[in-house]
């Protein structure tokens, strides 16, 4: 055994594929509308009409599909292969036989598989990189898909200290087996039910309501994002200045950024790669 399924094996990894497999029974035309709206708004674009856009760990394929519903020609690619499979349920779903759209399994840190890729317009990675277990390798990994005056949108968790650090203690129980699983979703989905509830009264929000208002949310699921970050691992995180020191020092320009104040989460930029340019 090696590779994805070794990992998954040894408690190393977790299957963030079958989480999208799950992910995939509620996803709906107005999740598809808010992926569409958070890339736009992001990338300050209104379609991506003539443009390349590869897509670095699809996960569901939700992106993957909103930027060829935006017009792009897409290249998807994950290192899962349930990832991989629910992608190409999506284009199977919404796009059948399109030449415009590749699926495909791959790794970003497999660089004989990444030179054979070219350059693209758009370069999409939101909350991979930090999963890959060499998050600084898998940054420097990336640049060269940019092509000249491209754009790389990427979210990396940011880094709370000592918060960050034990995170990653329970993302490894929680990926230890079956027990560990269940103790970590016993002990965290009431915590995160009852600060949801806080947050509701504190924003003056419809607690019955606001399950589905995170919708809004990239078109993401409450419940789904909670297995996703208990289970989350590998894990790195890093401080926004750290990441734009990276960027720029590789000759890239922060064109937007959307933080998450500073607490838990990622944190969103959109770079262009003014490298070449004269
Ligand atoms: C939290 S999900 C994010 C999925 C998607 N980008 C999104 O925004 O919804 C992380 C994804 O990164 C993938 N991944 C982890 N390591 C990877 C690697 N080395 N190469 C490519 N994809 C990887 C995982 O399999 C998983 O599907």
């Amino acid at each position: 055994m090696t590779g994805h399924a070794a990992e998954i094996s040894k408690s190393e990894r977790f299957e963030f594929g079958a989480n999208w497999t799950r992910f995939l029974s509620v996803l709906d035309e107005e999740r598809i509308e808010q992926a569409k709206k958070s890339l736009k708004q992001m990338l300050g674009v209104e379609d991506m009409e003539g443009k390349s856009f590869i897509d670095v760990g699809s996960g569901s394929g939700l992106f993957s599909l909103a930027a060829r519903m935006l017009g792009a020609k897409v290249h998807s690619f994950d290192y899962d292969p349930k990832s991989v499979a629910c992608t190409k349920e999506l284009r199977h779903r919404y796009f059948s036989d399109d030449p415009n759209w590749k699926v495909e399994e791959g790794s970003v840190l497999d660089k004989d598989y990444l030179n054979g890729l070219g350059q693209f317009d758009i370069v999409y990675s939101w909350g991979v990189l930090h999963h890959t277990g060499q998050m600084w390798q898998a940054l420097a990994n990336v640049t060269p898909l940019v092509a000249k005056g491209g754009k790389l949108f990427i979210a990396i968790y940011n880094d709370q200290g000592g918060t960050s650090r034990r995170w990653i203690i329970v993302k490894k129980i929680y990926c230890s087996g079956w027990l560990g699983r269940f103790m970590m979703k016993l002990l965290f989905y009431p915590y995160f039910a009852l600060g949801r509830a806080v947050a509701d009264v504190l924003k003056r929000r419809n607690p019955f309501t606001s399950y589905g208002e995170y919708k809004k949310s990239r078109g993401m699921s409450v419940i789904h994002d909670w297995v996703d970050w208990l289970g989350g691992y590998p894990f790195e995180v890093a401080k926004p200045e750290e990441i734009f020191d990276f960027f720029h020092a590789n000759g890239f320009t922060l064109l937007r950024l959307k933080t998450c104040a500073g607490g838990l989460g990622c944190n969103e930029f959109v770079f262009v790669n003014k490298a070449s340019e004269g």
